[in-house]
């Protein structure tokens, strides 16, 4: 049966990063049927709503979405999506290229972050003219969720090959009882399982990370820790041009580029759109075609290390054309 994928470009970039991806996923067998579904700021202006009820029923019906950026609308737009298609996981891979300039040229981790409570729980409220609070969530049971997942994620070898296990990353010296009970889940989940796991503070993390990024491989991290700390593993690599990223849920997933709309470069034809096709072909493997993510990984690698590149890279190829290449090598 051919797997239905939602596609939501969303705004800015979306609309020009999302197409290259379209474009890579139709060179490729096994077909997909794609669905084209709105959300972000220009669906707001014109209809008041940055997520329509279509979108959503979308995303948590089909097999898979794959999904751009919004604006200032992003957080009313990924937020329901991530809980339209049940997704308790962030995966988040930063690893550089060879050819592409990078900081930490050896860096190769897996943020597995994740993707329901933490600070990003949406409790937040203006009490007073001075006064505004955050209820911060954490339950044991997202936080063994994400162990649980965490430990298969290793089992299966998905992770970087240069170290075992995982390490969880928290602040429970300072939120003893939230990232406390995260610390200590996750621990116990791995001893259960027989998986080897060591943790570290998060902002010890923050400055070992780029002094030796190959101290690590697969991190789980809280929500907030896991946006945050992604980033600045992006920036380790190449920059938020070359970073894709999964929701995972239990029977269903959306892809997404870790960056947003880049309003800075949106409409110029010259946003990169490696991102969009790394995310892409994580729907692809996660579809079970094994074999297809593998290949848009090799072509985009081709691509990443002869060019052409763009202007983010140190190029002055457009998007179209080192969308062109990474076609031209599948
Ligand atoms: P951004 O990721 O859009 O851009 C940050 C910088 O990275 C910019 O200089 C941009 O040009 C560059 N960049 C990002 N992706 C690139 C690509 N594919 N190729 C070349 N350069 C690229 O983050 P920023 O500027 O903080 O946010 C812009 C808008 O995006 C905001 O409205 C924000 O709310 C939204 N956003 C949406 C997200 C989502 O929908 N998931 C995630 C992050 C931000
Ligand atoms: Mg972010």
């Amino acid at each position: 049966m051919t797997e239905r994928i939602t596609v939501i470009e969303g705004d800015g970039i979306g609309r020009e990063v999302i197409p290259a991806a379209i474009d890579v996923l139709e060179a490729l067998t096994p077909e997909f049927e794609f669905v084209t579904a709105d959300a972000g700021d220009a669906v707001k202006d014109a209809t008041g709503e940055a997520l329509p009820a279509e979108t959503y029923e979308l995303a948590a019906s089909t097999d898979a979405t794959l999904f751009g950026a919004a604006g200032d609308t992003a957080a009313d737009v990924i937020l329901p999506l991530r809980e339209a298609v049940g997704s308790f996981v962030n995966v988040r891979p930063a690893r550089a290229y060879p050819g592409v300039d990078a900081l930490r040229p050896e860096t190769d981790v897996v943020f597995l972050r994740e993707n329901t409570e933490g600070v990003y729980s949406g409790h937040e409220a203006r009490l007073s003219d001075d006064l505004s609070t955050l209820t911060r969530v954490v339950t044991a049971s997202a936080s063994r969720e994400l162990a649980e997942y965490a430990c298969e994620f290793v089992a299966d070898g998905r992770g970087p090959g240069h170290r075992d296990g995982f390490t969880v990353v928290h602040k429970a010296n300072v939120m003893r009882e939230t990232d406390g009970r995260f610390r200590e889940e996750a621990l116990a989940v791995a001893d259960d399982r027989d998986v080897d796991a060591d943790e570290e503070l998060m902002d010890a993390f923050a400055t070992k990370l780029p002094l030796d990024p190959t101290q690590y491989g697969v991190i789980v991290c809280p929500n907030l820790a896991g946006d945050v700390l992604s980033d600045l593993a992006a920036g380790l690599v190449g920059g938020l041009g070359l970073l894709p990223s999964a929701n995972v849920g239990h029977d269903n997933a959306l892809f997404e580029p870790v960056h947003g709309t880049a309003p800075d470069i949106a409409g110029e034809g010259v946003a990169n759109p490696t991102a969009a096709v790394l995310s892409a072909a994580m729907l692809v493997e996660y579809l079970g075609h094994v074999e297809a993510g593998d290949r848009v990984r090799d072509a985009v690698e081709s691509v990443l290390s002869d060019g052409p590149r763009t202007g983010d890279l140190d190029g002055d190829a457009t998007t179209d054309e080192v969308t062109a290449a990474i076609i031209d090598r599948l």
